[in-house]
């Protein structure tokens, strides 16, 4: 028996989740995936716990009422905000939150200094904090915010002279410090890896914890959810947001690889 075709609810402030989609969409063939960019509210690396929170509780909402009967939280700002309500108010699913990759970061330094890209959102939330508490284990952790760069992958500007310059900028930080190891602490960060590789040389990890996060999925999928017979049916993907139609399908079908309809979410989620 093959335990299969689940649906699974996916959401991100914008297109940076799809960059966790693609590994999920690996992970899980034959799941039926919804996918929410909230790009209506983008970026969220700005905006208040609160309001995130109140935004996370409303897209979980649609997810579940479209079917999904698991949640992936594929945006790391948002996990910090609202992953422990979600899980109070949803505690029937599983929900698969994503942080940033700490501990395989401090594993593979050798220089001793892992530096963190991510939003000034997560940088501050006591969620991250503890997370250093719990893996640094000695080892030096520069941090850097980056107002801006989400922006670039929203606009699907992978390659553009902004994008450089604004890379150059965060990581020159970083890399002043003797960082060999460096997280991609966003989920939007990822599709600009192959510029940060340029700018950053071939001796710097970069980690992301896309794949660990479905790799998690499925795990919890197969143990909590229940069996269904549906072998070699390949799963779906359906995709929404709470902005504009038309340019979110013109970027996410860029970063989807295809060409993907995006619908905008009804007026009560927007
Ligand atoms: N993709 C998000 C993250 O993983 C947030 C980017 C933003 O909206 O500022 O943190």
């Amino acid at each position: 028996m093959t335990t299969s075709s689940r649906t699974i609810g996916v959401f991100d402030s914008g297109v940076g989740g799809l960059s966790v989609l693609h590994h999920i969409r690996s992970a899980l063939p034959d799941a039926d995936l919804i996918y929410i960019a909230d790009s209506g509210h983008v970026p969220y690396g700005d905006k208040s716990p609160a309001f995130i929170e109140a935004r996370s509780l409303a897209l979980t909402r649609f997810l579940v009422s479209q079917g999904a009967e698991a949640i992936v939280i594929a945006c790391n700002t948002a996990t910090a905000a609202a992953a422990s309500s979600l899980r109070v108010r949803f505690n029937k699913m599983p929900i698969v939150a994503m942080e940033p990759a700490v501990k395989p970061a401090v594993a593979a330094t050798k220089s001793g200094v892992v530096g963190v890209l991510a939003t000034v959102g997560t940088l501050e939330s006591a969620r991250f904090a503890a997370l250093l508490g719990k893996f640094a284990n000695g080892v030096k952790v520069v941090t850097q915010g980056c107002p801006g760069l989400c922006e670039v992958v929203e606009r699907g500007d992978l390659h553009s002279n902004e994008a450089r310059r604004l890379i150059e900028r965060y990581t020159a930080p970083l890399l002043k410090e003797k960082t060999d190891a460096i997280i991609l602490g966003c989920t939007h960060y990822p599709f600009l890896s192959p510029l940060i590789r340029e700018v950053v040389g071939e001796g710097v990890a970069l980690v992301d914890t896309g794949a660990a996060v479905a790799r998690e999925l499925k795990r919890r999928v197969e143990v909590e959810l229940p069996p269904r017979v549906t072998a070699g049916v390949l799963g779906s993907e359906a995709f929404f947001t709470s902005g504009d139609a038309e340019q979110a399908a013109r970027i996410m079908s860029l970063l989807w690889g295809r060409e993907v309809a995006v619908a905008q979410l009804p007026e009560e989620f927007l």
